[in-house]
């Protein structure tokens, strides 16, 4: 095509872009009477605002059908109020008591009442408690009444919206009028349950990616790539995946490869797996303005990309230099996209990171692209329509293409992608980080609340860069953020490429290289804090493992607040240096340098445990959180492996915390670690009971199901009691157990 019949195919895109919002603003009345979607799901619309169409949204996994109005007895009702065609606002009251949460990505205090967000995906470096807006967006907020029952709020737009917490819950929203969907649960795992009902469950990932994971920007050229895997190899500690950042591309093009510094990049992959490693390597939507290079070919050629208002294609500046991006919001741009992926994964590439795909865009105030750029957008997605529109859900159409095309390329292995930009329901397609953090106690401190926000947001796969990426760590820093991150769902040590002048003294204009971050580079003492971190994540693998397949089947977070043990109990409401892990581990962290972790304990019985070989009496150790086991609860553990798959799960170890009337349960889910035969019944999943009989303990299977073969295996018990002690045996995996009570 040549540029003037490009030109004039792009004006008439914006032709049929504008005939189709016209078409779409005449479409007959939808009922304003509240409608319920499901048990206690109920939508709600501005009822003076009748006539406007109501806008699909790509947080739900499938339109959700309207079942009829909804009960009269309503606990939650929003008021609706619009200024104009483009301003509305949602009101919905809160009774005195209620903690609200969520909100998505968000620096700042756990709990949100009194906080104001803003809903635009944002490229936002060392951002802090004051940044309106991070790199993603969720236009939701859960409640947690005094009683402990709860309720979650949805406000349908993909548009710019502030969630207000100062007063109440307020949603101010700039475009299309929205509809306002209120879910009601007697416990708020409940309402994440429910939410997970609408948008979907997180896939199960391949058991790799719940290993340690190890990234800079960037490891080059090859050879120091090499050297980064052995590293961990040599020095005993675990580790399951390189990242590859953007120094790996010919001149930043996206699906290139340097071809000094990395002429092959199969042959690099090979040596990664021999080592037990899998790659996963960067692709960001910036696509170079090249004429010369085949993606932008052909991203012109088929006319792909988001044009600016007259119907161009838009340039925008980032790591390459001007740009084009590929307009996800269509089906046959993102079918194209994926299709990308089959020769870059021939190479032997696990799993891929969309980067910037907020988009970031450099140069510019907004640090994104106009908001008057057009979009394709399919009718599924609300039609042709500005940037305005589509800004929010970039980010997470990317992230679907961009698993599309990997799970195409390798249809036999479960996709891993890890995304920065998302919307609510980005989830189904990849994990997330939380940006680029900062080196600092405070941004150690809100990596767990940010973890558990995303967590009520749909999100169970979040965690932050290790060590910070902004900013020099400090050796104690370091140590200190490797035994949270750790215990986070999504665990990688990253670091800036440059460090900041600002910041430390280095070079004026931000050009001196940030030193090194891997567990090594900060002194002995902080790599055997590492070490014991990192083995400790691998220990708990079984039990990680067992959550995320909970997380993909129900929806549950995997990292989960204090008060889901207690949500009536007020004290649990801001706990932020103390997390669940799942229903069974409590984590008790110390985040600031001096200070002890402040959280209460929920009620009940958690005993101590310690899965690797940690003295927490040590002061060395003593900068690894606390574990501890619910009374009641069996916790499978495995052995520390150098990586997840290095060997089978043998000996399985059950950690038991006998309850007040001498008993325990807890489950193991198994399955081959990926592909998809799980699906078709080959997995096992086993529930373990412990009973007391006067001086005895029994454990033994008291439920299985799957049809995966019971690995032949040894069966390590240990029970803990509630003075410390302890009482280990050993059998064969399958037979009943029985031992001694300490
Ligand atoms: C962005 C990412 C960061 C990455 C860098 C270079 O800042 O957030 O993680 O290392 O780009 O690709």
């Amino acid at each position: 095509m040549t540029p003037r019949e490009r030109f004039e195919a792009s004006t008439a895109a914006a032709r049929r872009t504008l005939c189709r919002l016209a078409v779409s603003l005449r479409t007959p009345r939808t009922d304003p009477i509240p409608q319920s979607l499901g048990d206690r799901v109920i939508r709600f619309r501005d009822p003076a605002l009748a006539d406007q169409p109501l806008r699909p949204n790509p947080a739900y996994a499938e339109p959700p059908r309207t079942l009829g109005p909804a009960p009269q007895q309503r606990p939650t009702n929003p008021r609706f109020r619009a200024i104009g065609h483009n301003y509305h606002v949602a009101h919905i009251p809160i009774a005195p008591g209620t903690s609200l949460y969520a909100t998505g990505e968000v620096a700042g205090p756990f709990r949100r009442n009194g906080t104001v967000t803003t809903c635009w995906n944002h490229d936002a470096f060392g951002y802090s408690d004051k940044t309106p807006h991070l790199y993603q967006s969720h236009p939701w907020v859960l409640g947690v009444r005094a009683d402990g029952s709860a309720f979650g709020v949805f406000c349908e737009t993909t548009s710019r919206c502030t969630i207000d917490l100062a007063a109440g819950i307020k949603f101010e929203t700039f475009g299309p009028t929205p509809a306002i969907v209120v879910i009601e649960r007697d416990h708020p795992r409940d309402v994440v349950r429910a939410l997970a009902e609408l948008t979907g469950t997180m896939p199960l990932p391949p058991r790799w990616a719940l290993g340690y994971q190890q990234c800079r920007w960037s490891y080059h050229p090859d050879a120091r790539v090499r050297e980064i895997a052995q590293g961990f190899r040599d020095r005993d500690i675990p580790c399951d995946v390189i990242w590859l950042d953007i120094d790996y591309m010919h001149e930043f093009r996206c699906f290139t490869f340097d071809k000094e510094q990395f002429p092959d990049p199969k042959g690099l992959n090979d040596h990664l797996h021999t080592l037990g490693y899998r790659a996963v390597w960067m692709i960001d939507p910036g696509i170079k303005v090249d004429p010369d290079y085949f993606v932008y070919q052909q991203l012109t050629e088929g006319g792909y990309a988001v044009t600016d208002k007259h119907g161009a294609e838009y340039h925008g500046s980032v790591w390459p230099g001007p740009c084009a991006f590929p307009d996800f919001t269509s089906k046959q741009v993102r079918h194209w996209w994926a299709g990308l992926y089959k020769d870059f994964m021939a190479t032997g590439i696990d799993g891929v990171w969309n980067d910037m795909n907020e988009p970031a865009v450099f140069h510019v105030a907004t640090k994104t692209m106009p908001e008057s750029n057009l979009h394709l957008a399919d009718d599924e997605l609300g039609g042709p329509g500005p940037h305005t529109l589509y800004h929010n859900v970039y980010g997470m159409l990317m992230a679907q293409a961009t698993r599309d095309g990997i799970a195409a390329a390798n249809p036999d292995k479960r996709p891993f992608v890890l995304t920065r930009a998302g919307y609510l329901g980005s989830h189904r397609y990849a994990a997330t980080w939380t940006g680029d953090n900062l080196s600092t106690w405070q941004h150690l401190h809100w990596s767990i609340p940010m973890a558990l926000n995303l967590g009520l947001s749909g999100q169970p796969f979040a965690g932050p860069d290790i060590g910070g990426f902004g900013y020099l760590a400090t050796p104690e820093l370091f140590a200190r953020w490797m035994g949270i991150g750790a215990l986070l769902p999504f665990a990688r040590g990253h670091t800036n490429k440059y460090r900041d002048p600002k910041a430390d003294g280095a070079g004026v204009g931000g050009d001196t290289i940030m030193p090194d971050h891997e567990p090594w580079s900060f002194g002995e003492r902080t790599e055997h804090v590492c070490r014991l971190a990192i083995q400790r994540r691998y220990r708990l693998l079984p039990y990680l493992y067992t959550l995320f397949e909970r997380a993909s089947r129900l929806g549950d977070p995997v990292a989960q607040p204090l008060f889901f043990e207690d949500p009536a109990d007020p004290k649990l409401r801001d706990a932020e240096d103390s997390f669940l892990l799942g229903p069974d581990v409590l984590v008790r962290a110390r985040t600031t340098r001096q200070g002890e972790c402040d959280a209460p304990m929920p009620r009940g019985d958690w005993r101590r445990f310690e899965p690797a070989a940690a003295h927490l009496n040590d002061p060395t150790d003593a900068d690894l959180p606390e574990l501890f086991i619910k009374a009641g609860a069996i916790v499978p553990m495995g052995p520390i492996m150098n990586y997840s798959d290095e060997r089978p799960l043998d000996p399985l170890t059950l950690v038991v915390a006998l309850d007040e009337h001498g008993k325990a349960d807890g489950a193991l889910y198994e399955d081959d670690g990926d592909g998809f035969a799980h699906q078709q019944g080959r997995y096992l999943r086993t529930v373990y009971l412990a009973e007391t009989d006067a001086r005895d303990v029994t454990v033994r299977i008291e439920d299985e199901s799957g049809n995966m073969p019971r690995p032949t295996r040894a069966l390590h018990v240990e029970i803990i009691t509630a003075d410390g002690r302890a009482a280990k045996a050993t059998a064969q995996d399958g037979q009943p157990i029985t031992l001694r009570l300490p």
